[in-house]
């Protein structure tokens, strides 16, 4: 059974902007007193662009063309006739968001799935421009329809945080800078006392990475993965599994993004020090973000060291857990279940299944990577390595061994990584390659870390637990890999880890509870939604871009657990003024953030 996203038909709102539609010029546009600062002339489009533009005639209402599709009218449609009826009316919008945007971009109708098949989308109009002005001239015709705009970097999101059917997808991938390189080092100056980097939203992590070890720069933490987007990490806060760093948000220092009028915006942590607690995690609700300047560190070395430790000693002993992860720079914990049976054992479950007798969690290996900071005496002239991946061979946990044994599996995969090893230290994070199927996926949820890592502990074993029972109740598990990360919080009100969300003694840090399995994997989203329900009163929140929202009751959870986050975000969105007419929105953050205000409608 394949387990998709509901995707919303969200035409029924764009009707309602339809009415009001107007071209209006970027001038005369909304009220930014005070803000005056933030905009960046970008003056007219190089002839070149305006060339190819055809000229612009008033479009069909999308009402007309769309209307009669929206979800409330289709009801005696079976989701198929909706569907192609949805793609016919699509092909007539085609040719007029065509005509408004001239020959480039190009922009199609296409069927989108997300990397991991959670996410399917009928039909969006698909789009990937080359330079600003290319961005401006869509959304500009956007508007003008009345659509919603979303931007998407590599699409590694396993939530809704994509565009609604029907709407535009930005593929932001291919954006050049006008006005500067891709990437670029910034020198200290009178301002920030430490050296930043400025990148396009659509660079990829393993490109920054090669240019921050070229640049004797570094971060602090990254993600599992090298194959998203600098953006994408940004606007979801993506977090890594170092102790004193924050997600990706928490290195911003400066922004700049394209608004719903077309003007290019330019927001500083030093200006607008209050509007960039809601822009450094924003979901893509600000609209589209051109380039990101991030602090960075001057080049560390890093000491990788991998062990194997019984899961017992570590995850059922809330001091040993305290003193590794506290006492190294850098800890990632990985469980890959069932990993411990011997050889006779494996026997057994392969002729029928049997799960041991003698088999329990405890027993497991967890394997323990932990990452410290050495010095260049330290490290005494030994060659620095490149990154490691994970050899899974085309699977994220187990090789290619299949049911239970793939932890087993799993396991003989990671001891063939060196025991220790030396590089810099944004090629010593661990990543793991894409799984050559790309059928897993990940739920990944948050709560606060206490000083003694009581409750940590306590998160850790109720995951386990769940696991454990599962394999001996029913002989599957509900998760194939689990892998607890740890990262300190920061001033930004929509990321999970925030200094606002707490809890009695806090470290001031997030753990983050993220377990692996292909989306049909009996037990895994009933597992994810009874840690949920068991952590709901300590404030359990989900990763944004993890598999969270089909567990009932999570937007009503969420707007509890952020509380006045959620309206200082909106507050500061409507302040900037970036986005009054909801283009940045799509159906699911609706339900969580609500409208902007009612001038649209
Ligand atoms: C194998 C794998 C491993 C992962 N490991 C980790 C991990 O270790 N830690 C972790 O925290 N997460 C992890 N993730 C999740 C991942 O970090 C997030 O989903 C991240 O957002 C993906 O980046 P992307 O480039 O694919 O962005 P997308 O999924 O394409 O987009 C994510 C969000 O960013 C917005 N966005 C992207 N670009 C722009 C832009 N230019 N302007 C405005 N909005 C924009 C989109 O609208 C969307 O809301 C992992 C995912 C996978 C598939
Ligand atoms: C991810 O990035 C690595 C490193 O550059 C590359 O070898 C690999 O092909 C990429 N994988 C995908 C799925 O894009
Ligand atoms: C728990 O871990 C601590 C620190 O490593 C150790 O001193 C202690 O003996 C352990 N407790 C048990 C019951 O094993
Ligand atoms: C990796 O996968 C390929 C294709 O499934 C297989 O032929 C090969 O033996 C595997 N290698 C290892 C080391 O498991
Ligand atoms: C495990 O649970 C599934 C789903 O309920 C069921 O189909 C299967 O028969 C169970 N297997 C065992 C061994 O209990």
């Amino acid at each position: 059974m394949k387990v998709f996203l509901v995707v919303t038909l969200y035409l029924a709102t764009c009707i309602s902007f339809t009415r009001s539609k107007s071209l209006r010029s970027s001038k005369t546009d909304g009220n930014l007193e005070g803000l005056e600062d933030t905009i960046v002339p970008l003056g007219d489009e190089p002839a070149d662009y305006r060339a190819k533009r055809s000229v612009m005639r008033k479009p069909t209402a999308l009402s007309e063309i769309m209307g009669p599709l929206s979800r409330r009218h289709a009801r005696d449609l079976t989701e198929f006739q909706r569907s192609d009826a949805v793609y016919l009316r699509m092909r007539g919008l085609l040719s007029i968001l065509k005509m408004l945007i001239g020959k480039e971009p190009q922009i199609e109708i296409f069927h989108y799935v997300n990397w991991d098949k959670t996410i399917n989308i009928d039909n969006l109009f698909y789009t990937r421009p080359t330079s600003i002005f290319q961005v401006r001239r869509i959304i500009r015709a956007a508007r003008h329809l009345g659509m919603r705009v979303r931007a998407t970097g590599a699409g590694h999101s396993r939530s809704p945080l994509y565009v609604d059917e029907g709407n535009v997808m930005m593929d932001v991938r291919d954006l050049e800078r006008h006005d500067g390189p891709r990437m670029q080092i910034n020198p200290k100056n009178s301002v920030r006392n430490y050296k930043t980097l400025t990148a396009m939203t659509g660079v990829y992590e393993y490109d920054l990475n090669e240019f921050m070890v070229r640049n004797d720069v570094t971060m602090l933490s990254q993600p599992l993965n090298v194959n998203e987007t600098m953006g994408g990490m940004v606007a979801a806060a993506t977090h890594g599994s170092t102790w004193s760093a924050p997600t990706y948000s928490g290195y911003v220092r400066e922004l700049r993004l394209m608004d719903s009028s077309g003007r290019l915006r330019k927001f500083t942590i030093e200006r607008h020090p209050e509007l960039m607690k809601a822009i450094i995690c924003n979901l893509g609700m600000f609209g589209i973000m051109y380039d990101i300047t991030i602090q960075v560190y001057p080049t560390l070395i890093a000491k990788v060291h991998n062990q194997f430790v019984p899961l017992g000693s570590l995850i059922y002993n809330n001091t040993a857990l305290r003193d590794t992860v506290t006492g190294n720079f850098l800890t990632e914990i990985s469980w890959f279940p069932f990993n411990s049976v011997t050889d006779a054992e494996a026997e057994d479950y392969k002729r029928d299944g049997t799960i041991p007798a003698a088999w329990n969690a405890k027993r497991d290996s967890i394997w323990l990577r932990s990452i410290n900071i050495i010095s260049e005496a330290e490290l005494g002239g030994r060659p620095l390595e490149p990154t490691h991946f994970l050899p899974t061979n085309g699977s994220l946990s187990g090789g290619k061994e299949k049911g239970l044994l793939r932890g087993r599996g799993a396991v003989s995969v990671a001891k063939r990584v060196p025991i220790v090893s030396y590089h810099h230290l944004v090629n010593a994070f661990p990543v793991i390659l894409p799984p050559r199927w790309g059928t897993e996926t990940s739920a990944a949820f948050m709560l606060n870390i206490d000083n003694q890592f009581i409750r940590a502990a306590e998160a850790l074993q109720f995951i386990v637990e769940e696991a454990e029972n599962q394999i001996k109740a029913n002989g599957s598990t509900p998760l194939n890999a689990l892998l607890p990360r740890f990262f300190e919080n920061s001033d930004c009100d929509l990321c999970p880890g925030n200094h606002d969300i707490t809890q009695a003694d806090d470290s001031g840090r997030t753990l983050v509870i993220d377990f692996l399995a292909p989306p049909a994997q009996y037990g895994f989203y009933p597992t994810a939604r009874k840690f949920v329900d068991h952590f709901r009163n300590q404030k359990v929140r989900p990763h944004w871009g993890k598999r969270h929202d089909n567990i009932p009751g999570i937007i009503d959870h969420i707007k509890l657990v952020y509380g006045d986050n959620l309206d200082h975000f909106q507050k500061m969105r409507k302040l900037a003024d970036v986005d009054p007419c909801d283009m940045f929105m799509n159906s699911y953050l609706l339900e969580i953030f609500g409208r902007s205000g009612t001038w649209c409608a």
